[in-house]
Formats: C-alpha cells, sequence, structure tokens
C-alpha cells in the first residue's frame, strides 16, 4: 500500500498538464469517485491497524497535494487562456483621470490680473448690487445719462436707487473713498447691462478695470501701461493706437485698439479689413470724481481703463460668437484643456 502511494505521488510530480483537456483526464484519472485516489480509501479498509495511522495520513497528504495542483493548473490554464480578463497586470500604471479644465474666460481674466499685478497692481472687489453713488454719481454721471434709464441697467429699486453694477468702475469708486493715493489697483468681476443676447453683446459678462492715482500722473503713464499690458497679452510686435472717445468719469477720454494679432495689421476678416481691433475704454480720471470720492484733486490725478474679458478672450481664441462662453458646451471647453 505504502509502494503504492509513493508510486502516485511520483506519478503526479512527473505529469506534464498544459491544456484544459489534459486537466480534465487528469481529473477523471486522479480525482473523480472512480479516481485512483479514492480508490486508496477503498484499499484503505484491508490495511493492518497498526498501519493504519501511518499510511491513513500518507493518503490525506497525497489527496491534498492532487487537488492542490488541480486547483493551481485550473487558474494558470484559465489566465493563459483567457488574456483579457484575467491577465491583470497590477504594476501598470493608473489611467489617468479626466479632470475638469479651466474655462476660458478664467483663463483670460486670470493673465491679465497677472499682468497688472507684475507692475504693482493689486486687485479690488466689490458687490453686484451697488447703491446708485457708486454706479453713477460719484462717477459723474449726469441725471439724465442714458446708463441711468431701466433700459440699460437692471435695477432692483427705485428710491433709493439700487442696481446690478453695469461696470466695476463701482469698485474704483470704493476703494477711492476709504484709501488715500497712491492708489494702484484692479477690479475685476462681473457686469449686468440690460441688453439684448447676440454673437457680439449678452447681458452678463465680465471686466477688468484699472485705476491709478497718485501726485503727477500723467496721460503717457497711462499710454505706457497700457502699451505694455497690449505686448504681454498679444504679443511683443504689438502696437496701439488712441482714439478720442467720450465717458462720464474721464477727461480726457480714449478708447484703445491693438493691431490686428492675426493679420499683423495688414487686414483681415476678424479686423475687418481696418488692422486695429477695439480692446478697452481708458482716460484721465475726471477731477470730479476724485472730489466726490473725497481725493484732493489740487494735489492728486489718476488715470483709470476698463476691459471686457469676453471681448478679449474672443481675440485670443478667436471665438466668433460669445454666447459659446456662456452655454458651457463640454465640446467648447474641451478645446481649452491644457491652457493656461
Ligand atoms: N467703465 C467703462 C465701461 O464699462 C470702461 C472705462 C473704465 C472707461 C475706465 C474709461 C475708464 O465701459
Amino acid at each position: 500500500m505504502k509502494e503504492k502511494i509513493e508510486g502516485l505521488k511520483k506519478q503526479l510530480n512527473d505529469l506534464k498538464i498544459e491544456s484544459e483537456e489534459q486537466l480534465e483526464s487528469f481529473r477523471l484519472k486522479y480525482l473523480s469517485k472512480k479516481g485512483l485516489i479514492q480508490s486508496l480509501f477503498e484499499d484503505f479498509k484491508n490495511v493492518p491497524k497498526e498501519d493504519k495511522p501511518d499510511v491513513g495520513q500518507m493518503v490525506n497528504v497525497l489527496k491534498n497535494q492532487a487537488y492542490e495542483m488541480y486547483n493551481s493548473l485550473k487558474s494558470e490554464i484559465a489566465r493563459k487562456e483567457d488574456k483579457g480578463t484575467n491577465d491583470i497586470d497590477l504594476t501598470r500604471p493608473v489611467e489617468f483621470s479626466h479632470f475638469g479644465a479651466r474655462h476660458p474666460i478664467s483663463l483670460v481674466r486670470k493673465e491679465i490680473i497677472d499682468i497688472f499685478n507684475r507692475i504693482g497692481f493689486i486687485i479690488s472687489e466689490g458687490p453686484e448690487v451697488e447703491d446708485d453713488f457708486h454706479v453713477f454719481t460719484a462717477l459723474n454721471f449726469p441725471e439724465e445719462h442714458p446708463a441711468r434709464d431701466m433700459q440699460d441697467t437692471f435695477f432692483i429699486e427705485k428710491d433709493p436707487d439700487i442696481a446690478l453694477r453695469t461696470h466695476t468702475s463701482s469698485v474704483q469708486a470704493r476703494v477711492m473713498e476709504s484709501q488715500n493715493p497712491p492708489i494702484r489697483t484692479i477690479s475685476p468681476g462681473r457686469v449686468f447691462r440690460n441688453e439684448a443676447i447676440s454673437a457680439r453683446a449678452h447681458c452678463i459678462f465680465h471686466q477688468v478695470e484699472g485705476l491709478y492715482v497718485d501726485k503727477n500722473v500723467s496721460f503717457s503713464d497711462l499710454k505706457q501701461t497700457l502699451l505694455y499690458f497690449a505686448k504681454e497679452m498679444f504679443g511683443e510686435e504689438t502696437k496701439i493706437r488712441l482714439r478720442p472717445s467720450y465717458f462720464p468719469f474721464t477727461e480726457p477720454s480714449a478708447e484703445m485698439d491693438v493691431s490686428c494679432n492675426i493679420c499683423g495689421g495688414k487686414g483681415c476678416n476678424v479686423c475687418k479689413y481696418t488692422g486695429w481691433l477695439e480692446i478697452l475704454g481708458c482716460g484721465m480720471v475726471d477731477p470730479n470724481v476724485l472730489k466726490n470720492c473725497g481725493i484732493d484733486s489740487e494735489k492728486y490725478t489718476g488715470f483709470a481703463f476698463g476691459m471686457g474679458v469676453e471681448r478679449i478672450a474672443m481675440l485670443k481664441y478667436q471665438v466668433k460668437d460669445l454666447r459659446l462662453f456662456f452655454e458651457n458646451d463640454k465640446r467648447f471647453l474641451d478645446q481649452f484643456r491644457g491652457a493656461y
């Protein structure tokens, strides 16, 4: 009996099993009810009593060995034959999950802020729901100015007038009220105008406005600051031009164009064959505005400017329809993945 067990053990060790069929015949031959291992248990009845403990142990060891062999061969063969599901390599690097991308308006706003931060402008913020004084009166808007009309401004209350701010110049009025010059600040934020939504206009948009008040601030400081901005934003080759304009809060006032960064000034359909693109309004702070905000207009002068972030983003990324910035269509937003 002992030799028989040893013999079977040797047979198991010498077996070469590589396919499912071979494994199945192994199971039938050794492990099934009529298999060789089971037959050892039959023979066990005839083993002399004194040998039973020894032989019993040997049979059990052999049986366990055969089962272990069967199980490990089974999973090995399955893994080989079914690579797709079972061949998992745990050492492979994980697949990158998709993070959201920054919105193009956030990207451009940050870029504008960074450019002015580098020359010492610090951020000021203020409320979106504002009183009449900070949106209009302090900024020298005459009583009959059209912006004070319901058609242009979203009023929340009348008498006293409370409105959604139409520009972030309101923040600058608050800064001038509460701080002494020198003041060098930019105010990024959302603004609201009662306009029909189209490819070029929206009732909500974003601005970054700037203000510099100190002794001896001149128009040439304004021009130099804006030239620096234009070159940083649109490239070293960029030129600027200032056209006379009108704002109630600045005198003189101007609108600034940059040379078209698409055709380099030669003329194309983006710049409507003029070679220039309008990007912002600016001017010297009207002395009345300084006075309204408690700053000595004999001692101090200042300049101010304001731009629409959507407008800059449209030019930078050549987006033809402003509404795309508000629709949050993933296919549009995905194009800015990885932009900084
Ligand atoms: N506040 C103006 C606007 O909203 C922009 C501007 C700011 C113009 C400062 C001149 C000076 O259009």
